[in-house]
């Protein structure tokens, strides 16, 4: 589920679910021909990583309260973070 809020639910309210095919298709040619980020993604921790504890300790004192203590979105509070497509997608 895509969830927009603040200024980009304006955005989605007011213009961009009103753009046509072609308008879309054009937005789409115009960002392909942007260049690419060159920042690579971070190679994988094991969950036994200090790292990854610690980021746990975070996660669950500052976000749990609103994403859930495994991330699977709260209905009508904040999204699913566990799945996300966005989070999970690849960097080009
Ligand atoms: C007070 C409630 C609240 C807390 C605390 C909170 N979030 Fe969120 N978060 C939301 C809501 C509501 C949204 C969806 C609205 C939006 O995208 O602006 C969201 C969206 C997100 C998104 C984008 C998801 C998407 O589908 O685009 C990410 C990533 C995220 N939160 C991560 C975190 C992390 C990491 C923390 C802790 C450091 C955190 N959030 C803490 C309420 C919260």
């Amino acid at each position: 589920m895509a969830v927009a809020s603040g200024p980009m639910a304006e955005a989605v309210t007011n213009s961009t679910q009103h753009l046509r095919d072609e308008d879309l298709y054009a937005i789409a040619a115009y960002l392909k021909t942007l260049p690419g980020s060159d920042t690579r993604s971070p190679r994988a921790l094991k969950a036994s990583d200090k790292v990854m504890q610690q980021g746990a300790n975070v996660y669950s004192a500052n976000c749990s309260a609103c994403h859930n203590s495994d991330g699977r979105c709260i209905n009508q509070l904040a999204s699913s973070l566990a799945g996300n497509p966005g989070i999970q997608a690849q960097n080009a």
